[in-house]
């Protein structure tokens, strides 16, 4: 993917719960295009941090673009800092983001439940998937009663973005860790106790979630994407610091694909879980 940088006027970035922020900035180059699980590059003003923050890109609307972050070291602090009005550096849109044509060409016409499934920060692509997801049921003409879309979401402690999904799912189902709000345990432990089925998964999280998750469809035959996170260099594909492995379709061979250019997303039986 050919990598532009661009100077994004920034129109919002607010913090919505402890140390998460919202990021809106004005960037129609991005918008026009987005495929929901891509992410761009945020470049900082600060020497000594060179490597771009990469970050999902959470929704878009007309020509703004909307990050959703969380706070956890040098870089994203200053990310933070940025106020309304400031221009900032970023990608042009990186990645491969999730095949919806898979989704509905597996589906058929029948009556069907899509679940999207993501852990902490991971819930952040799930509100451009879910848009994105209603939009193509349009235009293929899927009521909400062929197709439905639910969410199962956990968190640590303080859930976010509910209000946002419970705008485009059918049904959300949410968890936190310590039990101070919704089901007490990690999504796994929400699907089982709930049986919670779908005919289709799309997922964004921590690994052994993912791992989880993917492993449960395996046994099932049920198909399910995947968005990994890796440590990023330069988030296109030229360094070659965020592999991770994968299998050959239908062969035991395995390849070494990068997160950044080959992903983020994949699917669940093409990641090679246990490196
Ligand atoms: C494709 C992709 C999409 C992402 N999307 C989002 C998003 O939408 N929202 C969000 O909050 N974060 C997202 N991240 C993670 C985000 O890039 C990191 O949190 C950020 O780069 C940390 O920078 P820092 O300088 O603040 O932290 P650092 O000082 O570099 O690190 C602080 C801590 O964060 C951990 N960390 C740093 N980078 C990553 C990473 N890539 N994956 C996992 N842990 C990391 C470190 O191990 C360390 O414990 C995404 C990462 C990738 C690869
Ligand atoms: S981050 Fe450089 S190749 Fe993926």
């Amino acid at each position: 993917m050919i990598k532009k940088i661009i100077a994004a006027e920034l129109i919002e970035n607010k913090e919505i719960a402890d140390k998460v922020y919202r990021m809106t900035m004005k960037a129609p180059q991005i918008s026009e295009s987005f495929c929901p699980g891509q992410f761009i590059n945020v470049y900082l003003n600060d020497k000594s941090m060179l490597l771009p923050r990469p970050l999902s890109i959470s929704s878009v609307c007309e020509d703004t673009v909307t990050l959703i972050y969380k706070v956890v070291g040098k870089g994203t602090r200053k990310i933070a800092a940025y106020c309304p009005g400031e221009v900032v550096r970023v990608s042009t849109s990186l990645g491969n983001g999730f095949r919806l044509e898979d989704v509905f060409n597996e589906l058929g016409g029948n009556s069907k439940v899509i679940a999207l499934v993501g852990g902490g920060m991971g819930v952040a692509p799930l509100i451009g998937l879910a848009r994105m997801l209603i939009k193509e049921k349009k235009v293929r003409g899927l009521s909400d009663e062929v197709v439905q879309i639910i969410a199962v979401v956990g968190f640590y402690e303080e859930p976010i973005l509910l209000e946002a999904l419970e705008e485009c799912c059918h049904r959300v189902y949410f968890a936190t860790e310590n039990g101070t709000e919704g089901f007490k345990g990690n999504v796994i432990q929400l699907i089982e106790q709930n049986d919670i089925r779908a005919d289709y998964y799309m997922a964004c999280g921590p690994k052994p979630m993912l791992r989880a998750i993917a492993g449960r469809c395996e046994n099932t035959g049920i198909s399910i994407q995947v968005s990994l996170e890796e440590r990023m260099g330069c988030g296109y594909g030229a360094c070659v610091g965020c592999v991770c492995k994968t299998r050959e379709k239908g062969t035991s061979k395995t390849k070494l694909k990068k997160v950044c250019s080959d992903g983020p997303v994949f699917f669940g039986n093409e990641v090679v879980w246990d490196d």
